[in-house]
């Protein structure tokens, strides 16, 4: 496949590079003025370290490679302490590099961290699951997790570069593709309708990491994010579309402790606001029974235990994107023109949640 750049506008503007084979486009993205890179990732990534650390003592730079705890593990104050010492007895400059290579939880925290040194320093991206592409690593949203919650602690920090190397998918768990898949089919819904005619095509295809069909659709739910980021970089309000069957999938994730996987628990709040929408009159029953199509193809779950309904009403209340109380909603005036949704009455958010429980 050809290399495809898209370019993010932000308080810098930078490009996503989505290609194969491409870890030695990598020193290209840093800049020659830096001497030091940190290279920070998970242990299941330590072979793509390795030849990253090669590439970069090739283009003359100073490598250090940090090994993170792995996943949401990594999201700590001790872990960024751990960077941050690291960063200090190499005696890194305002000139040098950290650079995230692993999935959303290690870009999240290379970000963190770099926001956070000598108050900013650049941050390159190279994302390694397919949530971390299309999603984490673009958008400039860093943060850590606290014993009070998920993301309570960040910044805004976009990257200098995102690197989206294809091959690196090969390696990823079925699950974790699968789960990606979801924000993929979230960007179709709110956006790009095109991203779900393609899985709807040939779902198998879709999750093929090594085939064209993966490489188009990543390209064109970066795409999406890339325009929505570009017009909204602190999430005034367009960004907000982002959230698209986030507020139920975020009080799944609470519900569950944690252990369902982001997108899974999202594919199932879609499927609720899609659901929500058509009682409010704003969405056709085809359109709701095409997320439920789209999202079983993909192994994607569309239900929801009927019992859980009070403790996952609680939980969308005290969500942090609730204001005052009032439960909000992305939702849909038909496919690709997405609006929002406040207060619905309770009787239609039962009924919607009736809709997806077994
Ligand atoms: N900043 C943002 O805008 C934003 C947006 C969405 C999600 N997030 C964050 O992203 C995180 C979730 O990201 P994730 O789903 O990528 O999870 P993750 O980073 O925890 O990675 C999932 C697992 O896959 C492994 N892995 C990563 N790449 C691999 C590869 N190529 N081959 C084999 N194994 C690989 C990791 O070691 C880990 O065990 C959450 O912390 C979430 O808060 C941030």
């Amino acid at each position: 496949m050809s290399t495809v750049r898209i370019e993010v506008r932000a308080e810098h503007d930078y490009d996503v590079v989505i290609g194969r084979d491409l870890l030695d486009a990598v020193p290209g993205l840093i800049g020659e003025d830096a001497d030091r890179v940190l290279v920070l990732h998970p242990e299941a990534l330590a072979p793509r370290a390795y030849a990253l650390r090669d590439a970069l003592v090739a283009h003359g730079y100073e490598p250090h490679l940090l090994v993170l705890p792995d996943a949401e593990d990594a999201k700590t104050a001790e872990v960024a302490a751990t960077c941050w010492g690291v960063l200090g007895r190499a005696a890194f400059s305002r000139r040098d590099v950290v650079l995230g290579l692993g999935g959303g939880a290690t870009t999240d925290l290379a970000g963190f961290v770099a926001a956070t040194w000598l108050r900013g320093v650049r941050v390159v991206q190279v994302p390694t699951t397919l949530l971390a592409m299309v999603d984490a690593a673009v958008g400039g949203k860093t943060g850590i997790n606290t014993a009070e919650g998920k993301n309570l602690v960040g910044a805004f920090h976009s990257p200098v570069g995102v690197l989206c190397d294809l091959d690196l998918l090969t390696t990823l768990p079925a699950a974790d593709l699968r789960a990606g898949m979801a924000e993929v089919v979230k960007c179709g819904f709110i956006a790009d309708p095109r991203i779900l005619e393609l899985v709807e095509a040939d779902p198998a295809a879709a999750v093929d990491s090594s085939g064209a069909v993966l490489a188009e659709l990543v390209e064109r739910a970066v795409a999406v994010k890339a325009r929505v980021v570009g017009e909204d970089l602190r999430e005034a309000s367009l960004r907000e579309i982002l959230n698209y069957g986030h507020t139920l999938g975020h009080a799944i994730e609470h519900a569950e402790g944690y252990r369902w996987r982001h997108g899974v628990a999202v594919a199932v709040g879609m499927v609720f606001v899609a659901e929500l929408a058509r009682g409010a009159g704003r969405l056709s029953a085809d359109d709701v029974a095409r997320h439920r199509r789209i999202l079983t193809s993909l192994g994607l779950p569309v239900t929801y235990r009927g019992d859980r309904w009070p403790a996952l009403l609680e939980a969308m209340r005290r969500d942090k994107k609730t204001r005052h109380h009032t439960l909000r909603f992305v939702v849909l005036d038909g496919i690709g023109h997405p609006g929002r949704l406040e207060g619905p009455a309770p009787d239609l958010l039962a009924a919607a949640y009736s809709a997806i429980s077994r």
